[in-house]
């Protein structure tokens, strides 16, 4: 499959602190679909992000439309990663959709992506369809030393939590951690949006691991976020609860992929 993607490297420094009340990881402006800004699709969108922002950190997820005629009505997805209390996923939720509004002023399809949130609205429905168009890859600077051993451990790991992640119990969210040696500790979590069924969740997280080798190839960390499905893993803890270990501080590149 050849496809064109038109890659934008961005050398920054992320902390552990990046997650939060700060700017997004990225964002997604579907420029096809410029509206004008006093239009009602657009009062509508100001509705639908007050009603995410209301009714999302209770379940963790809202899937929801606003708009009485087709014409000018919204679908929206706003969640937060399974593993964040009520309280961060408040703050997330809030700053995406500020931020989203912000960036995305004339749009009527926009994303925007946290760690611990991920919001998105589009004038077309887009609820229970697998969406891995347009995705953002962040990771480590630094390889791994046995790049063989490391592959199969995380390899594994993979395919436990993302096993996890397809069984209706655990709503889309699967976690889990592997001993590489007395001293390392390789931890992973991958999450699919909730309204995906249990086959088309598999279907993402297969697309993002089976992308590993491009950006993630032997990296010490990396995250994979989709429309979709999230997926990370970090040789340190990054999910809650927080292993007692220090949280790792580690340089990260960030490269953009667009279909
Ligand atoms: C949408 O608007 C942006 C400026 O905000 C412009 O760059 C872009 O070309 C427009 N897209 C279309 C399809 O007209
Ligand atoms: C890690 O490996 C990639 C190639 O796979 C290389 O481009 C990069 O410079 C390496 N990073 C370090 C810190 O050595
Ligand atoms: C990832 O892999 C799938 C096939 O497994 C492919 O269709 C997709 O374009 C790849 N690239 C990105 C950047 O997601």
């Amino acid at each position: 499959m050849s496809l064109l993607y038109k890659i934008i490297f961005l050398l920054f420094l992320c902390t552990s602190s990046c997650a939060a009340f700060e700017d997004p990881l990225g964002e997604f402006c579907n420029k096809d679909t410029n509206i004008s800004s006093g239009s009602k699709l657009s009062s509508n969108i100001d509705k639908l992000l007050s009603q995410l922002v209301l009714k999302t950190p209770s379940t963790g997820f809202v899937a929801t439309t606003y708009g009485k005629y087709k014409q000018d009505q919204v679908f929206g997805l706003a969640q937060c990663r399974g593993d964040v209390s009520t309280q961060d996923c408040f703050n997330c939720i809030q700053d995406a959709a500020k931020q989203i509004r912000d960036r995305c002023p004339d749009q009527a399809d926009a994303r925007i992506w946290y760690d611990y949130c991920f919001l998105r609205y589009n004038s077309k429905s887009f609820i229970g369809e697998v969406d891995t168009s347009f995705g953002i890859f962040y990771f480590n600077v630094e390889n791994v030393t046995d790049p063989k051993g490391f592959n199969k451990e995380l390899g594994t790991l993979m395919d436990q939590i993302r096993a996890q992640a397809v069984m209706p119990k655990d709503e889309g969210l699967g976690k889990g951690n592997s001993k590489l040696s007395p001293f390392v500790t390789l931890y992973a979590l991958v999450q699919c949006t909730r309204d995906l069924s249990e086959l088309s969740c598999a279907q993402c997280l297969a697309i993002a691991v089976n992308n590993f080798s491009t950006f993630c190839n032997n990296r010490k960390g990396c995250r994979v976020l989709y429309s979709s499905c999230y997926v990370r893993y970090e040789l340190y803890p990054f999910y809650f609860p927080l292993d007692s270990k220090n949280k790792g501080d580690s340089k990260t590149l960030r490269a953009i992929v667009y279909p």
